[in-house]
């Protein structure tokens, strides 16, 4: 089951314009996302749920150029923000290795939340072409906005395309 998911997730670039997203397939799929690991669980995440003259706004600052035309049809948009992080929590600086994992926890919340959309029948593609500080204004949030995820109904047309990925053996090394 599982494993069909996987191969079931793919960037949707037919969306069906007729069909909206019923609420309770919305609330399933950004509790997929709140449900996520985060590093020390910070939760870094914010998911801002945009429709109606909201999308209008933040479609088109992902489209400049001329790029994502296919978004048109799409008919939510949830922006993902990551919060500031506090200089310290506790006795220990928040980022005991350095490392910011705030990105990367969020982009687990985005996978998880594309997963579940698969589930449930609905279809999704990730933007990250986009002006991320309009998005945020239009917000009116301080988050950075990372991405963008596409959420609705793959026309009846949209086909599974093969997955075009690196090698295993190229990707993957073993140590003994
Ligand atoms: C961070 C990120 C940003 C992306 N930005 C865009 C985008 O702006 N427009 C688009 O059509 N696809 C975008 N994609 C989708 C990728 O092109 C897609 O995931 C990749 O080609 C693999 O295809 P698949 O998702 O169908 O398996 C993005 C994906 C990620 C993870």
């Amino acid at each position: 089951m599982f494993d069909e998911l996987l191969i079931q997730r793919q960037s949707c670039r037919n969306f069906d314009a007729s069909r909206t997203v019923e609420r309770e397939k919305l609330e399933s799929v950004l509790k997929a996302g709140i449900v996520a690991p985060s590093a020390r669980n910070f939760q870094p995440w914010n998911f801002y749920v945009c429709t109606g003259e909201t999308a209008d706004k933040v479609r088109k600052e992902c489209q400049h150029g001329g790029a994502n035309a296919f978004l048109n049809n799409c008919p939510v948009l949830i922006a993902v923000g990551i919060r500031q992080k506090p200089e310290t929590a506790g006795a220990r600086p928040l980022n005991v290795t350095k490392q910011d994992f705030r990105p990367l926890d969020a982009g687990i919340a985005v996978g998880q939340m594309c997963l579940e959309a698969t589930n449930v029948g609905l279809s999704t593609c990730i933007i990250g072409w986009m002006n991320c500080s309009a998005i945020a204004e239009i917000l009116n949030t301080e988050d950075e906005i990372k991405v963008v995820i596409a959420l609705g109904y793959a026309s009846h047309d949209d086909v599974l395309r093969p997955k075009n990925r690196r090698n295993f053996n190229d990707v993957v090394k073993f140590f003994d």
